[in-house]
């Protein structure tokens, strides 16, 4: 797929936003737009590096295909551990299983104070440089948008990032990285990730060139298309925050027959104790009432945790 520079374009599926449109306000109106009707849309132009994105898969592969086993088990997550950081192998469940068929690695990225570098792999050397800078142009590129997803809802630009994550201080970056082996022979019966809708509140996800990746809209499922110079975003739970103006859009993934497929997912979300409400009480337009009950974002993930084990018994 062909994306020309300054130009804002519309898919007849996910939108395409391109940042590097002269015309910020058009820039703010497609991301505004595209949030409120999908939920998620893909970003070109978006000025992370090419290189960069390609050595961000190059040692996250290097973990998955060619780590020892002792590796892997060095930055494990512990059993009974409350904290979701480490790896976790999933992959070789029963077919018939409605669990989520997926291994992944998970690491915190930012604030400093929540980085354990325990999870990070020690090969190859160059995983750490790697992450922490991919981690800086990411904040950069979240920020930014939730800046204009922020305007978007009459707010101060800093307003979502601010009073709805925590600001810099305590909103919580994190690299997941997901790792889907090839399933056959029944693999248009078995999906790689579960129907959901992301439980953290922005993602910006990079995937490799094996599609996989589906959005539901309108009744019905959508691929995403994958393009090397293209960065999805989508919306999670916690934009409950735009009182149901922004989706937090529902996705899966399916596995592919022959070829493993990987995805690079940074998540951004709020402190555990940060209350997630409608923010629009700040707009002082006192005419629209909150759709959506206070919940801290703690509380939020351990209802959505216990609701998921619940459906699986
Ligand atoms: C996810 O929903 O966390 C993963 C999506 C993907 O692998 O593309
Ligand atoms: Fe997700």
């Amino acid at each position: 797929m062909e994306v020309e520079r300054d130009q804002t374009v519309s898919s007849p599926t996910v939108p395409i936003v391109d940042l590097s449109n002269l015309d910020k306000e058009l820039v703010a109106r497609a991301v505004v737009k595209a949030s409120q009707e999908w939920g998620v849309f893909q970003v070109v132009n978006h000025e992370i590096p090419k290189e960069l994105i390609q050595s961000l898969k190059k040692v996250g592969t290097h973990f998955f295909e060619l780590s020892s086993e002792a590796e892997k088990e060095a930055v494990a997550t512990p059993a009974n551990s409350k904290d979701i950081q480490g790896y976790v192998t999933n992959s070789q469940q029963d077919v018939e299983d409605k669990v989520d068929r997926v291994d992944h690695l998970f690491h915190n990225l930012s604030p400093p104070s929540s980085i354990d570098y325990r999870y990070w792999p020690k090969n190859p050397p160059e995983y750490r440089q790697v992450n922490e800078e991919y981690a800086r142009q990411a904040k950069k590129l979240a920020e930014k948008i939730l800046g204009w997803l922020s305007e978007g809802l009459g707010l101060d630009r800093e307003a979502l990032f601010n009073q709805g994550f925590g600001g810099g201080k305590k909103a919580v970056y994190t690299m997941k990285i997901n790792y889907y082996p090839p399933c056959r022979p029944q693999a248009n019966l078995v999906l790689g990730m579960q129907p959901h809708t992301d439980i953290h509140g922005l993602t910006i996800l990079v995937p490799n060139e094996i599609p996989g990746l589906q959005v539901f809209k309108d009744d019905q499922w959508f691929d995403v298309e994958y393009n090397p110079s293209i960065i999805n975003i989508l919306m999670g739970d916690p934009i409950w925050m735009s009182n149901g103006k922004y989706k937090n859009v529902l996705h899966r993934t399916t596995l592919n027959t022959e070829k493993t497929r990987m995805s690079w997912v940074v998540l951004l979300k709020p402190p555990y104790d940060m209350v997630i409400e409608p923010l629009m009480k700040h707009t002082g337009d006192g005419d629209e009432a909150p759709k959506f009950k206070p919940i801290t974002y703690g509380e939020h993930v351990e209802r959505k945790v216990r609701d998921k084990l619940q459906k699986r018994s």
